[in-house]
């Protein structure tokens, strides 16, 4: 019988992403915060269900020669790519494997301490679905944990309408629609909206968040062939029937989003003792469309530590731009907006010694000496740990700081002959994004951009390259693009 997710994704190649919540080194963190006792993912043994082309996975690879990294797909030409990346970069602790969710057997001992299953849960049929939960239950190690991302109810609902909407138009099934056909009624729909309600607005920026992904994307992902979105409840239900226990979400900051009222955690304490009926309450009033839940077996030891003993072993870094103000100091995004404004002490002297090493993360425990240069008086354990902690606690949860398992430090300045690296060099040269240091995708959608990246090989010195640049892009600004790939590790690992 014919499959037409299966026909999809044999047919037409997923577009290479990297997708930073999936990274084991922050879903550690949410893994240990919950009271699991992850392991440490330089030498675990990590699997992702449904890796595509590996562009999620192989940066992994590279990043952690001690690991253990497997990745499957039915895809066969997605994953001979992936095979021939990993042959090229000479990496020999990952393997792609062509195999069916549902059949794909690992051997009797074998045990995965961390599951990647991203972009899979929503759009298979339900039997899959299934299949996917007892995979796990079965193949998770003790202390292991896997992240599911799924499509969110009640937020997806304009948008599942919209796309009955738009198939009913077109008069042809999803299989039967172009990307381009998708962007032409998605802007037709748009047209036909109009501006002069709020619900008009609400409905034409979902229409433009559409047309944002674009309509090749949007082929496999909102007008894929199956796309169930369902509630957090139905989730938690269906993962623990199926012997799986929900640890929270796998960024901390998700658990709470920063859009929230101040006083809604106050509103909402009634709500205290159910953490599943708290998250559901959030998705409603946030129109949450989409989450990374991270689960792990549900017989797994759970054992809520002190988040202090845990902080300290944790590496920190502050994403936000740092100001000073004569009250203290403050955090903005890259849009100019103040997210948040300090005055106690402590605090200032936390962010200042955060700012001096930014981008890089840096070890709790060095971030704590270096903030001696902007106290007054020595940082005191007793006195001044446990506010210190509350501080760092408050501050992941809202995202003015990502916390990670281990640190990332690389150069601030750039290197004299700069090297992008094989697999970025391989993905550059394919138009494919290239990933930095926190796994996050650099999309080179510049025609420009790609043709330089591609010399940045190592064997060019930066006035080489600036020289080179000039000739390909009179325009492009070279010098700040090369700082912007140096501030994001790209030259680095
Ligand atoms: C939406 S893509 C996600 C790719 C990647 N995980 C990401 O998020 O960038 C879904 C992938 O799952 C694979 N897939 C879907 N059903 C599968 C199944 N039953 N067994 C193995 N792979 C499957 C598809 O071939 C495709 O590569």
């Amino acid at each position: 019988m014919s499959d037409p997710v299966y026909d999809l994704y044999q047919n037409q190649a997923y577009p290479a992403m990297s997708h930073p919540s999936t990274d084991p080194a922050v879903t550690a963190v949410a893994a240990k915060l919950a009271g699991l006792d992850a392991p440490d993912p330089s030498s675990a043994r990590i699997l992702e269900i449904g890796c595509a082309s590996g562009h999620n996975l192989l940066p992994l690879a590279v990043r952690w020669p001690e690991s253990r990294i497997t990745g499957i797909d039915f895809s066969k030409s997605a994953i001979k790519e992936a095979c021939e990346i990993a042959r090229i970069a000479g990496l020999t602790n990952i393997e792609f494997i062509e195999a069916d969710l549902q059949t794909f057997d690992p051997g009797n001992d074998v045990r995965y301490d961390f599951i990647i299953c991203h972009g899979i849960y929503t759009w298979v049929p339900g039997a899959v679905r299934q299949a996917l939960l007892d995979f796990c239950n079965a193949r998770l190690s003790p202390q292991g944990s896997v992240m599911i991302s799924y499509n969110t109810l009640p937020g997806w609902s304009l948008r599942k309408s919209i796309v009955d909407l738009v198939k009913q138009l077109s008069g042809k099934t999803s299989g039967g629609l172009s990307g381009s056909e998708l962007e032409k009624i998605l802007a037709d729909l748009v047209m036909a909206a109009g501006n002069r309600t709020a619900y008009h607005r609400h409905f034409t920026q979902v229409l433009h968040d559409m047309l944002g992904q674009g309509g090749y994307f949007l082929t496999f992902d909102d007008f894929g062939p199956i796309n169930e979105p369902c509630t957090f409840l139905d989730f938690i239900a269906h993962t623990s029937r199926s012997g799986l226990r929900y640890l929270g979400e796998s960024r901390l900051s998700e658990n709470y989003p920063g859009s929230l009222a101040p006083d809604a955690l106050e509103i909402l304490q009634p709500l205290a003792n159910d953490p599943h009926l708290f998250q559901q309450t959030i998705d409603v009033l946030t129109n949450r469309t989409f989450r990374h839940s991270l689960l792990c077996r549900a017989d797994a030891p759970i054992e809520p530590r002190s988040n202090a003993a845990m902080i300290l072993k944790f590496a920190v870094r502050c994403p936000h731009v740092f100001e000073r103000v004569p009250e203290g100091v403050r955090l903005l995004n890259h849009a100019d907006e103040e997210l948040a404004r300090f005055e106690h002490p402590l605090s200032v002297a936390f962010f200042s010694a955060l700012s001096q090493f930014s981008p890089e993360t840096l070890p709790f425990h060095e971030v704590i000496v270096h903030m001696g240069e902007f106290l007054s008086e020595p940082f005191d354990f007793t006195r001044d740990l446990a506010p210190l902690v509350r501080l760092a606690t408050d501050a992941s949860r809202q995202g003015l700081i990502s916390l990670r398992c281990a640190p990332v430090r690389f150069d601030a300045a750039s290197p004299a002959m700069p090297n992008l690296g094989t697999l970025r060099l391989l993905a550059a040269g394919k138009g494919q994004p290239i990933i930095d240091v926190y796994h996050t995708p650099c999309l080179l959608d510049d025609e420009r951009k790609r043709q330089i990246a591609i010399l940045m090989n190592g064997s060019r010195t930066i006035d080489e390259l600036a020289a080179q640049a000039k000739t390909i892009a009179p325009d492009f600004n070279f010098p700040a693009w090369l700082r912007h790939l140096t501030a994001r590790g790209m030259f680095a690992g």
